[in-house]
């Protein structure tokens, strides 16, 4: 029997051929796969520069990897796929860009991000639309989509043309405007709430709020004598799920090469130790939040399950038609991804079927 996770693995894999495809600007006659691939569902970090979003990506998905630190960092956007695999498994991660290479050490990985940042804007402070796509195999991780985004800013920095401004709002709105985007609106602590970069460009796009997830960062850094409460319990900004509250690792902490598990560790310590904030200390963390946002995609995967299988049959068709015109045996890379994607497509449509005959639609838990 299908199971959700299923499903969402064959998401992602969708979401990978696709993108190759796009890349190798194969296949005209697919019209439906861009629309498929905005049906399919991801998570994108939004927030002011150096708020903390590469930060909670990286806790996300507990392995350092990431370029950060103050000032622009992030310069080009980042689809992270993060695959479970199984218990004992080693992890490894892959670029797009370098299909026969696994990185299992992960300073390299972020190495290399930052290598492949510069190929396109070189070691400037300029910023690039174009993806950069990495893959995570880990025992350790849960089926999401991830995608950093480099920081909202308010003025041109030298070295920066005067667009930067609106060139990197442009660049994060194209990504969280789609309404299967979730949302992770990151907010730094130690700055008022009413200032806040991210919940001003998500109440934008997502005015409702059902798809944008409040995060407070730096809660360590916070004046001594004030707390957050008024945000963590939904005063000061209401939003439809519940905000979350995060302690990353600081820059000492970075410099010194402080673990991910022990920076967890005490992460949970800072909640559970804390008088304002231990009545919540269940519902806070980089660990909880990642909970959050997996059942946050499931729940949108079944809520699209019929749109999505609409688009899926629309491919096959049109993929249909397209290895028709192309001829079979496939000689060409497009080709062969044209036909890999179309496996992608009846599996996906298969588990679908099986997912609706057994038992409620679009539940099989
Ligand atoms: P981004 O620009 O939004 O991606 O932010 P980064 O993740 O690169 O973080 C910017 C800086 O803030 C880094 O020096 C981090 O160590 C620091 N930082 C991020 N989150 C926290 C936090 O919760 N507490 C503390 N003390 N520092 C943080
Ligand atoms: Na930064
Ligand atoms: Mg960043």
């Amino acid at each position: 029997m299908a199971t959700m996770e299923n499903v969402i693995v064959l998401v992602n894999r969708i979401q990978r051929a696709c993108t190759v495809l796009g890349d190798h600007g194969g296949g005209d006659g697919a019209a439906s796969l861009p629309t498929l691939w905005e049906a399919l569902p991801s998570v994108a970090v939004v927030g002011g520069q150096s708020s903390g979003k590469s930060s909670v990506l990286e806790s996300i998905v507990g392995r350092d990897f990431l370029p950060r630190g103050s000032g622009i960092v992030t310069r080009r956007p980042l689809v992270l796929q993060l695959h479970k695999t199984q218990d004992g498994a080693q992890e490894y991660a892959e670029f797009l860009h370098l299909p026969k290479r696994r990185f299992t050490d992960f300073s390299l990985v972020r190495k290399e991000i930052e290598d492949e940042t510069d190929r396109l804007t070189g070691k400037t402070k300029q910023i690039s639309p174009v993806p950069i796509h990495l893959s995570i195999y880990s025992p350790h991780v849960v089926n999401l989509t991830l995608i950093d985004l480099p920081g909202l800013t308010k003025v041109a920095i030298e070295g920066q043309p005067e667009s930067i401004v609106q060139d990197i709002e442009n660049m994060v709105c194209s990504y969280v405007d789609k309404p299967n985007c979730i949302i992770l609106a990151i907010s730094p602590a130690n700055q008022d709430i009413a200032t806040s970069d991210a919940i001003k460009l998500a109440r934008d796009v997502d005015p409702t709020g059902e798809r944008t997830f409040g995060v407070l960062t730096k809660l360590d850094l916070m004046d001594k004598g004030t707390n957050a409460l008024d945000v963590l319990e939904g005063r000061a900004y209401r939003l439809q799920h519940p905000w979350v509250g995060i302690v990353n690792r600081s820059q000492a902490d970075i410099n010194r090469n402080v673990d991910m598990i022990i920076a967890r560790r005490k992460e949970q310590e800072f909640f559970a130790s804390s008088p304002d904030y231990s009545h919540l200390a269940s519902r806070m963390g980089s660990e909880y939040l990642a909970k959050l946002l997996s059942q946050q995609l499931e729940a949108v995967i079944r809520a699209r399950i019929p749109s999505i299988t609409y688009l899926i049959n629309k491919s096959i068709d049109e993929l249909e038609s397209e290895m028709d015109h192309l001829g079979r045996p496939i000689a060409s890379d497009a080709g062969a991804q044209l036909y890999l994607i179309l496996e992608l497509c009846r599996a996906f449509d298969k588990i679908f079927k099986e997912h609706l005959d057994g038992g409620r639609p679009g539940g099989d838990r």
